[in-house]
């Protein structure tokens, strides 16, 4: 991956500030309005939304409750869908929003196969339906340095996999990004990485209750240049591992291929957890820029969320580069 820092733009646009400045008042309505001091649950005013069809998931995503906060200031819209790394809408930073509309969404099916009761060919209607949607804000810090804070929608991966029913075989989760071979997207006309592209988590880190499948950001539903209509967040691993426009589960019993990992071992372990500790072979992981600020800042043990992660991974050696 080659790391590039881009200034922070001044270039947003008038809407889009409006349309900001709203999102934001009304999420603060929300977090300190008379629901949270009533103390009553916003799923109460907000029901029936579940069983919603695809026609009101923006509704649905607009709707979804804050469930978890952060004391950082968010990246604006425009940071988060202008400065992108989704390589098969190029590799260039501002390729995937230029070439976003390559990306067809609709029709979307995801196959879940593998060590499960469950296989199948699931719409993205089933995949959706039972699933009550929340917005999490989380750090996202890429392995190239730099770091973003984005209030995600989406629900806990471990709901969707439940669903399928994995067996007691199913030791790891794989998931693949969208590749046709005979349409193949404008980054993935290059060989730079094996496609489709490929990612996996261990099953307890699938099930850890961080683990998200997005389908929204900011209150909308998700931009193609961040890998819509369903992604993959895991957000005390770095970047890369949260993979985008999801086509398929696999439950297996060995360690998937992943494609960084696939592509250069050395750089790039299957763990990937954030460690400012363990410097990437070509640069220190020590400190990161966050997007929009000069300064740098000091990188967190698993981004931040080693409280609710360290257990993972007692008795690993984490100063290796797993
Ligand atoms: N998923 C796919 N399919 N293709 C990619 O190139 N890039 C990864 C990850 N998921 C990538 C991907 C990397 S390196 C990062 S840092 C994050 O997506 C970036 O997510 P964002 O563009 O929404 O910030």
């Amino acid at each position: 991956m080659v790391s590039i820092i881009k200034k922070k733009s001044s270039r947003i646009s008038e809407n889009l500030v409006t349309d900001e400045k709203l999102y934001r008042q009304r999420r603060q309505f929300l977090k300190t309005g008379i629901f949270s001091s009533a103390g009553l649950s916003l799923a109460t005013y907000f029901p029936t939304l579940a069983m919603a069809a695809l026609s009101e998931l923006p509704n649905r995503i607009s709707n979804a409750p804050r469930t978890r906060t952060l004391e950082e200031e968010l990246n604006t819209f425009e940071e988060i869908t202008t400065y992108n790394n989704f390589y098969e809408l190029g590799t260039g930073k501002s390729d995937p929003v230029e070439n976003a509309s390559a990306l067809i969404t609709d029709p979307w099916s995801v196959m879940v196969e593998g060590e499960c009761e469950r296989p199948g060919t699931y719409t993205l209607e089933d995949i959706l339906k039972p699933h009550d949607l929340e917005e999490r804000i989380y750090r996202l810090r890429c392995v190239e340095a730099w770091s973003m804070v984005i209030p995600w929608v989406g629900f806990p991966l471990a709901d969707l996999i439940q669903r399928f029913k994995p067996t007691s075989n199913a030791k790891y989760v794989a998931f693949e990004t969208l590749y046709d071979e005979s349409k193949p997207l404008p980054g993935q006309k290059r060989q730079n990485l094996a496609w489709p592209y490929r990612e996996g988590l261990r099953m307890d880190e699938a099930m850890n209750p961080l683990t998200l499948m997005a389908v929204g950001l900011y209150g909308k539903t998700m931009p193609n240049q961040n890998g819509a209509p369903l992604r993959l967040v895991v957000p005390w691993k770095y970047g890369f591992k949260s993979i985008k426009s999801i086509v398929k589960i696999a439950f297996v019993e060995q360690e998937p291929a992943t494609s960084w990992n696939m592509a250069n071992a050395r750089e790039y372990g299957f763990y990937s957890n954030v460690n400012p500790q363990v410097d990437h072979r070509r640069w220190s992981q020590k400190r990161e820029r966050r997007i929009g600020e000069y300064f740098k800042r000091d990188t967190l043990m698993f981004n931040g969320y080693e409280e609710e992660v360290a257990y993972l991974y007692e008795g690993m050696d984490l100063s290796k580069n797993y």
